[in-house]
């Protein structure tokens, strides 16, 4: 047999599990030192009461022969599309059933959607980014070109017409920046990709966390949407799923045979989320889910208050927090970002993302994010603060 060599062209491993190594080898050598870990965006608020209550009860149903349920249908329950149709009607967003498909996350399906393209396609990829994207199409062999995000664009990367890109990803609000796409610079996308025959990839894992009701949510919000993107969507950091594990994908039927490729893709490779945590996502969009997931995210926001708060008062250059979960900032003292991670880990114990990470224009830059509790938060703030200020 011959094995795939595009693997060979990846970093050695996954930046998350770098890091974690890293951690783990520094808490063996110091086990008496308290490491706050701010790296991964990894939620600690437990799941809300609406969520474990229908999870509580789908798992007695499923103990019953008259409830009990095996084999469900691949693309998700109904009384959970339903429910993703309903929030993005709240949007304005009109959405068919058969153009939602519930996935175990994001993440999963942001790598699996590449089944339907030809390796014959150049993918534009922001620089820097959630690190899967590049990733994946290198697996796969396919031509990865970047758009430079920097601080001169915001971090948002505008269309550059003489490009050639075929599949373009766009992750708004932005991990690792934080920087959010208006209207108005998501209708230049949207133009290009349809000039272009183009597929975007719409990576909208974060927009629980934008607080401007001007700024989009979803790509659907704008026109021609529906003709060129496909969008992710995840309960991970919207709910606490990260463990649980939830997530949907919108291809529309109006992408023509895109829409069918993928379910034709799902029920081929994939058996659907368990019964159980479709109940508990359910329970997400209930009124009562809502109004508590909000109080987490706004745990969340309040977190990313202090830490922006701390890094003024040491005069660190930083942006995001505002509408995401992630503090993006400059190094100080001209460190590069690995050196950063490094002194911080060393010095502070306290564990945050390398720019690096994210791509060649991340170096020099640092994420740290709001996702821990939030007297970690406080404490690995007062330690920055003694070292920074
Ligand atoms: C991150 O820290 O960038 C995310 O948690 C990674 C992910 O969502 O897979």
């Amino acid at each position: 047999m011959n094995i795939n060599k595009n693997y060979e062209n990846l970093e050695q491993s996954y930046l998350f599990s770098t890091i974690a190594h890293k951690v783990n080898d520094f808490v063996a050598k110091n086990p008496d030192k308290k490491v706050i870990r701010l790296g991964i965006g990894d939620v600690t608020l437990p799941l809300c009461k609406a969520v474990t209550d229908a999870l509580h009860k789908a798992v007695d149903e499923m103990g019953v022969q008259s409830t009990f349920r095996g084999y469900g249908p691949e693309q998700g329950y109904d009384f959970l599309r339903e429910k993703v149709q309903k929030y993005y009607q709240n949007r304005n967003v009109e959405l068919d059933l058969d153009e939602i498909f519930i996935s175990d996350g994001a993440k999963s399906d942001l790598g699996n959607i590449l089944d339907l393209f030809d390796k014959d396609n150049t993918v534009l990829v922001p620089d820097p980014v959630y690190p899967v994207y590049v990733d994946t199409n290198i697996m796969a062999g396919r031509k990865v070109i970047f758009a430079n995000a920097n601080e001169e664009n915001n971090f948002l990367p505008t269309v550059d017409k003489d490009i050639n890109a075929d599949i373009i990803y766009i992750c708004s609000p932005n991990n690792p920046t934080g920087a959010v796409y208006n209207k108005a610079q998501l209708v230049e996308w949207i133009r290009y990709a349809l000039e272009r025959k183009a597929a975007i990839l719409f990576d909208a894992a974060y927009e629980c966390f934008v607080s401007d009701e001007n700024l989009p949510r979803s790509i659907y919000e704008i026109e021609g949407a529906k003709e060129c993107a496909i969008e992710f969507c995840s309960l991970s950091k919207t709910a606490g799923f990260t463990g649980t594990r939830c997530g949907y994908t919108i291809v529309p039927r109006s992408l023509g045979k895109l829409n069918k490729m993928w379910l034709r893709r799902q029920t081929t490779k994939f058996n659907g989320v368990p019964y159980i945590v479709q109940r508990g996502a359910e329970a997400v969009f209930s009124e009562e889910g809502q109004k508590e997931i909000k109080e987490n995210i706004n745990y969340y926001k309040d977190n990313a208050k202090i830490i922006s708060d701390t890094l003024n008062r040491c005069n660190i250059w930083h942006v995001g927090g505002k509408h995401s979960p992630y503090i993006w900032l400059k190094c100080p003292n001209n460190m590069n970002s690995w050196e950063f991670f490094d002194y911080l880990l060393n010095n502070a114990q306290i564990v945050g993302t390398p720019g690096a990470g994210f791509g060649r224009n991340g170096e020099g830059y640092f994420r740290l994010t709001s996702f821990g509790s939030r007297e970690n938060t406080i404490e690995a703030m007062q330690r920055f603060e003694k070292l920074f200020n």
